[in-house]
């Protein structure tokens, strides 16, 4: 297959499904009421080392006529982030992609980080299909625990890898739904579980972005040692509001209703 935006977003979805397949459940039942589903953004995750950071991830939109269109500081979940949209067609998915500041972290967290960096080959990073590669390292359960204690998002991103968090249908896009509380509504009617941590909803139309989510969908996941089961990826939902001066819907994201996304794949309680 060629490579092309749609190419991997193909290939990005394929592999999302494949542990998330209540993403594909929800597609197929807003398909099957006549929605065409347009995804509002990915959301990839990385560390922040020389060799993995943000630029590898970002590298093959830019070469598919992404374009970056802005930067996050997201001081406690201790996260750097940038967005990308497309130059031309305003209906590909916006690609987030955030990274972890792994010096803020203890000695043993930086460890963990630095053996995964290192079992990471120059070629796959260099690789059009990196941001789909998966884990290409060894992890034990004892330093994905270790990792967890500190960041959901350092333990989700050393046990998965390389591919989306999630996928976000875009509402805006939906003609059967105007309000994001009735697209919630539908699909907790369908016996899907929603994210309640601070409401179902983050963010207002003050903020001109509201989001919800799934919770995770649980992974058998494969450790050096033994099996365990893990959350997984998260199926998001985005209403965009017009900005006051120009209505056009606004792009960007909310660093404070976006640390409460982040939250979605943490372990249940
Ligand atoms: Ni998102």
């Amino acid at each position: 297959m060629a490579l092309s935006v749609e190419s991997i977003f193909e290939t990005l979805w394929n592999q999302y499904i494949k542990i998330n397949p209540q993403a594909q459940k929800i597609q197929t039942l807003l398909q099957n009421r006549g929605e065409e589903v347009i995804n509002d953004h990915i959301a990839l995750r990385t560390f922040n080392t020389e060799k993995l950071g943000i630029p590898s991830l970002a590298k093959v939109f830019l070469k598919l006529g992404y374009e970056k269109a802005g930067e996050y500081d997201f001081e406690k979940k201790k996260l750097n982030a940038i967005h990308l949209q497309h130059s031309e067609n305003p209906n590909y998915p916006k690609v987030f992609i955030s990274e972890l500041r792994s010096e803020l972290f203890s000695d043993e967290t930086q460890q963990i980080i630095s053996d995964i960096d290192h079992q990471v080959d120059v070629e796959t990073v260099n690789d059009d299909l990196f941001v789909a590669s998966g884990r290409s390292w060894d992890l034990s359960f004892e330093q994905y625990i270790q990792l967890l204690r500190e960041s959901e998002y350092a333990a989700w991103t050393a046990a998965f890898g390389y591919r989306a968090n999630h996928f976000t249908v875009s509402l805006n896009h939906l003609t059967t739904f105007f309000m994001l509380e009735d697209l919630n509504s539908f699909l907790l009617e369908n016996g899907f579980v929603l994210n309640e941590v601070s409401g179902l909803i983050k963010g207002t139309p003050a903020q001109l972005l509201e989001q919800s989510s799934t919770m995770a969908a649980p992974v058998n996941m494969q450790f050096d040692n033994a099996n365990h089961v893990i959350p997984g990826c998260f199926y998001e939902f985005a209403k965009r509001y017009p900005l006051p001066d120009s209505g056009k819907l606004y792009q960007g994201f909310i660093a404070a209703s976006a640390d409460k996304i982040f939250e979605s794949t943490h372990t249940a309680k």
